[in-house]
């Protein structure tokens, strides 16, 4: 059997929220510090302390929103410790992450800076577990209030005269575990006390996010949205894609065999199963689907970098994590009615990482270029698509062979975005495009894919993977005929 795809490019759906494709940066490891954050008095180039590699790199992807200073650290983030000259700020404890010092250097001032740099919007998750609801509400008033104020004064007397815009605000992180070990039914009492001190200063409007459930504790989204949907705009869901298990071993980031290759797809295939459950309790509260699914923090997470500290969440970064990034993008788009966010865990030099560094050296990982690859789809309209591929099998068990999505955009152009799962046969598709002319269409396509399950880039090697023209595709008149690699993520455009 042939793979099949029809495509619909008549009948469209839901946007695509360009949000889908949002990032994360938490003041752990190597993330912050180094990986952003050099200072001004660094010997690594850099424009007002922030590394200008990484800026550049960051730039290309058009990331449309961050999430910071957590995650666990953002439940014990006092953000006035952050804040006045940097030589006066108090230097603590980041108490779970490495237990190493933190000296406050990157504050609320920098990050605001970061995201005008970046021009992306900045998502601030607030501190619910070991804050208090003044240092929440003072905090938004800092950041947001225009005129006369105590805390809109202070900010002047830092530097900043203007408000920032800040759209997105988190009401703690997992307060369920490194939150504040909380109950679903506390929180949810906590969550409507707090948010009503986060405050629409001027023509400032928040989109409040209330800290939702891990993985599939469907009674914690149940309990929020019985309680509190009123009163947030957005509910989060965190889901890591893990081979092995957390606790007693994750499994290696790039030693691994064929059937941790196949484990981790398949739970990284698991997140459709998690957002179909999780939308259908949020769908008995809201049915208009007001409310975002939120998926604040998603990505690989495997044992730590052998030599390096474990609490600093170090890994490498194969074609395995391209293709984990390009399934959850296909699973987020199906659900673009729901899903209005998700930020990768992280950034730079943790977990799912973009960019990894070492001093002053910098690579773009495989998730980098799947990112880039994909930013076609930002704000795009998802298109109806249908399909039936063969199986991908693997000592008795399978999975789909293939993932596809399909958009189009602004100029009518229609892009398709393909994974082949399969780490040792190629997939042979006819995409049937209904609904145009495709007989006269331009067809274009670009390709990651590589030879080894565990290639990967390297400071001495740093295009080893990379993104390359896809020419395997031909039109043939009333449908396109296409031939994946094994290990492949493919974007095609038809215009
Ligand atoms: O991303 C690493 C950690 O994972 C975050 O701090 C936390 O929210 C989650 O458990």
């Amino acid at each position: 059997m042939k793979n099949q795809v029809v495509i619909n490019a008549d009948i469209e759906k839901t946007t695509i929220n360009k949000n889908i494709y949002g990032h994360f940066a938490e003041h752990l490891g190597r993330g912050i510090y180094e990986g952003i954050w050099v200072g001004e008095d660094s010997p690594i180039p850099n424009t007002n302390g922030i590394r200008n590699d990484v800026l550049e790199a960051l730039k290309k992807l058009n990331i449309p929103v961050l999430r910071w200073p957590g995650g666990c650290f953002a439940d014990e983030y006092h953000w006035k410790d952050g804040i006045g000259p940097r030589e006066n700020r108090k230097r603590m404890i980041n108490t779970h992450w490495g237990g190493v010092i933190e000296n406050n250097h990157f504050g609320t001032h920098e990050f605001m800076m970061l995201c005008e740099m970046l021009e992306t919007e900045p998502y601030i998750c607030g501190n619910v577990g070991s804050g208090t609801v003044q240092e929440m509400s003072e905090w938004v008033e800092y950041m947001t209030f225009d005129g006369e104020s105590p805390m809109a004064n202070w900010r002047r007397e830092n530097g900043r005269d203007e408000p920032w815009r800040l759209t997105y605000f988190g009401v703690g992180n997992e307060n369920w575990g490194c939150g504040g070990n909380m109950r679903p039914e506390y929180y949810a009492d906590l969550y409507r006390r707090y948010q009503t001190y986060v405050r629409n200063y001027g023509d400032n409007r928040i989109y409040k996010i209330a800290g939702g459930a891990n993985v599939d504790d469907y009674n914690w989204t149940e309990v929020l949205m019985k309680n509190a949907h009123r009163m947030m705009d957005g509910l989060s869901l965190h889901y890591y894609t893990i081979p092995g298990e957390f606790w007693t071993g994750k499994g290696s980031a790039t030693d691994f065999p064929d059937s941790e290759w196949f484990i981790t797809l398949k739970k990284a295939l698991h997140m459709n199963t998690l957002i179909t459950k999780h939308s259908t309790i949020m769908d008995k509260y809201d049915p208009e689907k007001r409310v975002g699914l939120i998926i604040d923090e998603w990505g690989t997470w495997f044992d730590p970098e052998p030599g390096t500290n474990p609490g600093f969440l170090y890994q490498q970064n194969t074609i395995r994590d391209a293709l984990v990034a390009g399934i959850h993008f296909n699973i987020f788009h199906a659900h673009a009615d729901r899903v209005q966010m998700a930020n990768i865990a992280q950034t730079i030099n943790v977990l799912q990482a973009m960019i990894l560094t070492e001093g002053e050296k910098m690579l773009l990982t495989p998730t980098y270029h799947v990112f880039e690859m994909f930013k076609v789809h930002h704000d795009a309209t998802l298109l109806s698509v249908e399909s039936s591929f063969e199986k991908y099998e693997l000592d008795g068990d399978d999975l789909p062979q293939v993932t596809v999505s399909a958009s189009k955009d602004a100029d009518g152009k229609i892009h398709i975005s393909l994974c082949n799962l399969d780490h040792q046969n190629q997939s042979d598709i006819d995409i049937d495009l209904r609904g145009m002319d495709v007989s006269s269409a331009n067809v274009s396509g670009r390709i990651l894919t590589a030879d080894k399950m565990d290639a990967h880039n390297t400071f001495e090697r740093p295009e080893n993977v990379k993104p390359a023209e896809f020419t395997n595709v031909n039109n043939e008149g009333h449908s396109l005929s296409v031939t994946l690699p094994p290990m492949s993520v493919v974007v095609l455009a038809v215009e």
